[in-house]
């Protein structure tokens, strides 16, 4: 077939959806509505550890309104069977209401049914538990860490011992709260055996697979609604235990049951980015390249779950480094389990390897980024595969010329206007090009619209849009004929919307179905004799507007609804996938950038203020640039969070969070965010996927932690190497 014509992959187009997001007809979970709903709020234990002792309901139950009140004194025992789906790490899985036992501070030992929202709330105040509590282990310097796993090439000990510099770098990284605008929420109504649930998601699939483990039912018995997700980095990559709360409460009150939780709630048990603290030695010669490198960490983890994350491929493959050995340890504690959070694992090496590397040019006396180019590899050398596409280089000439690289001192502390010391900083970033298998489905009416299916999410990105992008064009259609539908357990299944693969995969599927529709399209023209298309090659026909014509005489050819309604059809359709190369990949496939950051620092009050930053990303095709900005200047956003501002507090004498709400956990706000730019190496990688694009959602806020700490240095000569950088750390 002949390659279509772009129209709308490449354009600045602006959100398909953003009407409905801003007149406020999106609906997101908490806003659905059913007939006879009523109101679900959860009772939290208030001990760290231990053992319930006693459950009085009889004030909740007294209250006007009150339905019912469960906990594991009076809950059915629920099959909870196995599943590998919905993001359940290894390990026994958090169940709800099924025995005494209390794992971490703020876990669900009751839930309050009501009539209404304020009767619930109401009664789970008076519900009153007892406990025998025992002392909580919740801090990860403190407690005994699980068998390491491990990573190693050459012999990087002896490497080190023999290298001319040395570098010995222990770095802490704080607990992060994902904290989307819109909370958690789940209204679930029962059909006899069959569960439908509108849910914050960020996988219908993952969702649906888990409700039906959890309740003993086929997966086909459960529906998972979720048009519309108000922000997720991460944290709606998991079923997690109050949407199973929702569906036992209304299966136990045959009522359909709405349950949302608080910002509070948010804190505790869905999920978080665990706080690391990470050891980094390394070894290179007097011109500052490689040898060795020495990888010791150790991140959260719960006591129930052994939750882990890419932390360890960065340090295998971003420099070129002949002897590496890495040691990852988990560390179960009292808390509810990890989930991944915007660019998981990744992040949190990219601030150790990134400001490390700073270090180290410092003290070899070489430009960072000389330093980054003098070791950058020819291949992979953790498995010796060639990089699919890896311009990381270009990221470096582009950012350092359209930053203004050359004008840094990088004398530290040696550029001052008034009480602001002024630095600046930049860092590498890589993430992976994740890709997994998706279906999608296309429908051609003979009207000449369209509409796409798929089980998809979009928590933010632009899914609607940019889906809609891609089947506009395969199909040679406008945008605004075309309607692309997601979130929905029905439509074809789809990977969890995270890791930045969701245009990779969906967009591959809705790529192959739309292309298969307008194949169905040219064959039905090109042998149908009433067609003007009829004995032309169907090579050489393309579909622009709705019209399919020959490319070689653009005159003659008819429009999709001339040609279905002729033929008596109503439609065409179409069920499209895509799925990975199967057998061992023959590339390494990554996404790149370089970040660059200028922060200026009161010299007296140590308030660090970022003044402008600029990511230059290698992220194969863009499908959307204006979605692009939108997700590059939210993960600089981000970033400028966990370098400066984010940090989850424990009280470790009870297991609580001190900060569970957004007053006291900081997040950047518009005061802390000033010029941020954003550029696209232009091109694509073939390799990857179809539509060759790497991913984006991720990659945009890695690099930015390290670039904010290594401005920070350059302003400041204070080398802080734990996040977030606070004022104090810079008095
Ligand atoms: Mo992202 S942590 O994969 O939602």
């Amino acid at each position: 077939m002949s390659p279509q014509p772009q129209a709308a992959v490449g354009a600045p187009l602006s959100r398909v959806d953003g009407r409905l997001k801003v007149t406020g007809k999106a609906l997101y979970a908490a806003e659905h509505d059913v007939d006879g709903v009523v109101h679900a709020v959860i009772v939290d234990a208030s001990v760290g550890r231990g053992r319930i002792t006693s459950i009085d309901t009889g004030a909740a139950e007294a209250q006007p309104g009150v339905l019912k009140v469960i906990s594991h004194r009076n809950a059915p025992k629920l099959p909870y069977r196995d599943n590998s789906g919905s993001n359940n790490p290894p390990g026994r899985r958090l169940r709800v209401f099924q025995d005494d036992r209390v794992l971490f501070h703020g876990q669900p030992v009751a839930v309050v049914i009501a009539t209404t929202l304020e009767a619930a709330q109401h009664g789970a105040s008076l519900v009153k538990v007892g406990y025998e509590a025992e002392r909580p282990s919740t801090d990860l310097h403190e407690a005994q860490a699980d068998e390491p796993t491990n990573y190693a090439r050459g012999d990087a000990e002896a490497a080190l011992r023999s290298a001319a510099v040395r570098m010995d770098l222990t770095y802490r990284t704080a607990r992060n709260h994902h904290n989307p605008m819109e909370p958690h929420a789940t209204l679930a109504r029962w059909n006899g055996d069959k569960l439908t649930v509108w849910d914050k998601t960020q996988w219908v699939v993952g969702t649906q697979t888990e409700l039906a483990a959890v309740f003993g039912l086929e997966t086909d018995a459960v529906r998972v609604i979720s048009p519309f997700v108000g922000g997720g980095f991460g944290t709606a990559l998991r079923c997690w235990p109050h949407v199973v709360v929702a569906a036992l409460a209304a299966r136990e009150t045959k009522r359909p049951v709405k349950l949302v939780l608080s910002r509070k709630q948010m804190y505790l048990g869905t999920g978080f980015r665990p706080s690391y603290e990470y050891r980094l030695r390394l070894g290179s010669d007097r011109r500052g390249r490689l040898n060795a490198a020495v990888h010791e960490l150790e991140a959260e983890t719960s006591s129930y779950e052994k939750f882990t994350e890419s932390v360890l491929a960065a340090g295998q493959m971003l420099y070129s480094t002949p002897h590496v050995s890495q040691a990852y340890r988990t560390v179960p504690l009292d808390l509810p389990t990890p989930l991944y959070m915007r660019g998981p694992g990744f992040q949190t090496a990219s601030f150790v390897i990134e400001s490390a590397m700073d270090e180290l040019a410092h003290k070899v006396g070489i430009d960072p980024i000389e330093l980054r180019r003098r070791n950058e590899p020819s291949e992979d050398e953790s498995n010796s595969l060639p990089f699919s596409t890896r311009r990381l280089r270009e990221c470096y000439t582009v950012g350092a010329r359209e930053f203004g690289w050359d004008r840094r001192n990088p004398e530290p502390r040696s550029t001052r206007e008034g009480d602001w010391l002024i630095g600046r900083g930049m860092a590498a970033g890589v993430y992976d090009t994740a890709r997994m298998p998706a279906q999608a489905r296309a429908r051609l009416n003979a009207d000449g619209t369209a509409v796409v299916d798929a089980a998809a999410t979009d928590m933010g990105p632009g899914t609607y849009t940019s889906q809609t992008q891609v089947a506009a064009d395969a199909l040679g259609l406008g945008m605004r004929t075309v309607t692309f539908r997601l979130g929905d357990s029905l439509f074809p299944p789809t990977p969890p919307h995270g890791g930045s693969m969701t245009m990779a995969s969906v967009g591959s599927a809705v790529l192959d179905a739309c292309n298969q529709v307008r194949r169905q399209a040219i064959q039905l023209a090109v042998h149908d004799r009433e067609s003007p298309l009829h004995g032309v090659p169907a090579d050489d026909v393309v579909v622009r507007n709705g019209r399919l014509h020959s490319k070689s005489d653009p005159a003659r050819g008819e429009t999709y609804e001339r040609l279905l309604s002729r033929n008596d059809r109503t439609h065409l359709a179409a069920d499209g996938s895509f799925a990975p190369p199967s057998g061992p990949e023959r590339h390494s496939f990554y996404g790149y950038n370089a970040t660059f950051a200028e922060v200026a620092v009161d010299a007296t009050l140590g308030l660090v203020r970022v003044r402008r930053m600029l990511g230059v990303y290698d992220a194969g095709r863009i499908i959307s640039p204006k979605l692009a900005d939108s997700q590059a200047l939210g993960g600089m956003v981000g970033g400028i969070g966990t370098a400066l501002l984010e940090h989850t507090v424990t009280d470790h004498r009870d297991g609580r969070i001190v900060n569970a709400n957004l007053a006291d956990y900081l997040v950047p706000v518009n005061a802390d965010v000033s010029d941020l730019r954003a550029i696209y190496l232009d091109g694509e990688d073939r390799e990857a996927d179809p539509l060759g694009v790497k991913g984006l959602g991720e990659l945009v806020m890695i690099g930015v932690a390290p670039a904010i700490a290594n401005a920070v240095f350059n302003a400041t000569g204070r080398r802080v190497r734990e996040l977030p950088i606070t004022a104090e750390a810079l008095l």
